[in-house]
């Protein structure tokens, strides 16, 4: 029996947002054209489109966020939705209230659209199978499972300075074993057809799994960066760590923090990237992580013109995905220029 993916709707548009596995070439591809024009709205006087107006958004954080939900903010507001932000510190599941029962009252309040990070893997799936047939929602990274959205932001970036995904070369550093980001963004690369993705780490730091996704393995910098287009340098996740998986963050640095020197090994106009939030000393050095070769805050720019495409693409989903591309292209004058 072929198995749903609940993901989609029955006319394959995407309904939910969870994981970038599951996903076709073409669906993540209309997700890059459509954030493509979107990307103008951020600097137009008037910040906004009504693609979602008289929608309401909850964004429900479980765990701590920077970038990823202020971005989810501002994409809902430049759309035209109405958001709500939950303070999950405040609210009363410190009084027993169960997640269920959370969402129930959200639902009551016609909420279309569940924003959820979550430190469970597999979170954002469980709620995807509770919630009303009306409402979407989409994964803002659960556990070690997955980060879709900032997966997409970082394809929108690599193709913004790199033109496409064909003949690259992708190194992924740092911290496998822990990463939601480098489980998402693997699936993205290699459905979008890169030539080559390497992760680099320590050993003890590379999950098992990780061989079965077509990636090689690499545990030195100087073979693992040799000619490769784009180094995607991770953050130690000490937060998820159960054990000594490290001798010291020195030693770490020394070997596998991302240096000037080994920078050098990559092409010269490799570009390095970082979901954020960055450790300065630690898996980065300051000179590259500020230098000419640096594109982290592209990254977050772009996080909230992939983040407008993946809300108005779900919440739009009795329309077309030219229909969505239609509205966006109306607001900007660069939209939909360069998509393709
Ligand atoms: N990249 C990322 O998820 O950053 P935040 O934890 O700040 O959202």
């Amino acid at each position: 029996m072929r198995r749903t993916n609940i993901q989609l709707d029955k006319n394959n548009n995407l309904r939910h947002f969870l994981s970038v596995e599951g996903l076709n070439r073409q669906i993540l591809t209309d997700i890059l054209d459509t954030a493509e024009s979107f990307s103008s709205i951020g600097s137009q006087q008037v910040k906004k489109v009504p693609l979602l107006r008289g929608k309401t958004i909850a964004n429900l954080f479980f765990e701590a966020s920077t970038r990823t939900r202020t971005t989810f903010e501002l994409a809902a507001k430049r759309l035209s939705a109405d958001v709500l932000n939950i303070s999950i510190s405040t609210s009363a599941t410190v009084k027993g209230e169960s997640l269920l029962d959370m969402l129930r009252n959200l639902e009551s309040m016609h909420c279309d659209m569940f924003v959820v990070r979550h430190g469970e893997s597999g979170a954002a799936h469980f709620i995807a199978t509770h919630v009303a047939p009306h409402v979407s929602v989409i994964n803002a990274g659960d556990g070690c499972h997955a980060h879709p959205t900032q997966a997409m932001l970082d394809m929108f970036t690599i193709r913004q300075h790199k033109g496409g995904f064909a003949d690259l070369r992708v190194a992924i550093v740092g911290d496998i074993k822990h990463s939601r980001v480098a489980r998402s963004q693997i699936h993205a690369l290699t459905t979008l057809g890169v030539t080559e993705v390497r992760v680099i780490a320590p050993k003890t730091l590379v999950p098992r799994e990780v061989q079965s996704l077509g990636v090689h393995v690499f545990h030195d910098m100087e073979q693992g960066l040799r000619d490769v287009d784009v180094v995607i340098m991770l953050r130690l996740q000490n937060e998820r760590m159960k054990g000594a998986y490290l001798p010291s963050a020195h030693e770490y640095y020394q070997l596998y923090g991302l240096t000037t020197e080994k920078l050098g090994y990559a092409k010269p106009d490799a570009i390095v990237m970082h979901p954020g939030p960055i450790n300065r000393g630690v898996e980065i050095d300051s000179l590259v992580a500020d230098g000419p070769q640096s594109v982290i805050l592209d990254q977050v720019t772009n996080g909230i013109a992939v983040r407008m495409a993946v809300m108005s693409m779900t919440l739009g989903r009795s329309a077309t995905q030219g229909s969505v591309k239609r509205e966006a292209t109306k607001a900007g004058p660069k939209a939909g220029k360069e998509a393709q």
